[in-house]
């Protein structure tokens, strides 16, 4: 059975939440669906030991980093959605980021297939310009497989700006991602 993780970095249960929860309900039941909300688990600062970290040794932090790092190593395919704020990505995203350090310094997600959606109250070119750029500085060194970027607008929770360009690219992101699972299949 193929394996999808959706990781949602918003500290809120708002439009990151409508649309994954759009992505989880579209795949087939040959699918095992993992939906991870940052902001109710318990993961804390990377303490910065770099040098010394490692996946088999384990992180010095035991908290609830360590079944998502399973989960990513096991998965066929990642979404990761995030609010922009302030240009960047949420803090919870960022937290999370430092956390996957383990994985680093062996590569551990090299081409793990992953697509982005970004979500900012402005128009999506404001998005666009800064966030996947931030997103970068992790997927970069990790060399996961980067497949696509999804940016919408949205304000308070479920007010997507532009109803019907919002919902093709609902639709596209559906569409790519049961795609992307069929492969290999
Ligand atoms: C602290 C904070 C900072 C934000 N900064 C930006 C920003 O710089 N640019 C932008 O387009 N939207 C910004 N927003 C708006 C959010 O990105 C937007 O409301 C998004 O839809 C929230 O996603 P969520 O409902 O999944 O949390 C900010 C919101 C907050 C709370």
């Amino acid at each position: 059975m193929k394996k999808l993780l959706l990781i949602n970095g918003s500290p809120r249960k708002g439009n990151c939440a409508i649309v994954l929860d759009r992505v989880a309900t579209s795949v087939g039941s040959d699918v095992i669906v993992d939906t991870i909300n940052l902001k109710d688990k318990n993961i804390t600062d990377c303490y910065g030991c770099s040098m010394t970290c490692s996946f088999e040794k384990g992180c010095v932090k035991k908290d609830d980093m360590h079944d998502i790092l399973i989960k990513m190593l096991e998965c066929d395919l990642m979404v990761i959605a995030c609010p922009n704020y302030f240009q960047n990505v949420t803090g919870v995203l960022k937290r999370f980021f430092d956390r996957t350090t383990p994985l680093y310094g062996e590569r551990k997600l090299r081409n793990k297939k992953l697509i982005f959606l970004f979500i900012g109250g402005l128009p999506c070119e404001v998005t666009e310009a800064t966030v996947p750029f931030c997103a970068n500085g992790w997927t970069r060194p990790m060399k996961v497989k980067w497949l696509n970027t999804y940016i919408l607008q949205a304000t308070e929770r479920n007010n997507f700006i532009d109803k019907e360009s919002s919902e093709a690219k609902i639709l596209n992101l559906i569409k790519e991602v049961n795609e992307e699972l069929k492969i290999g299949d």
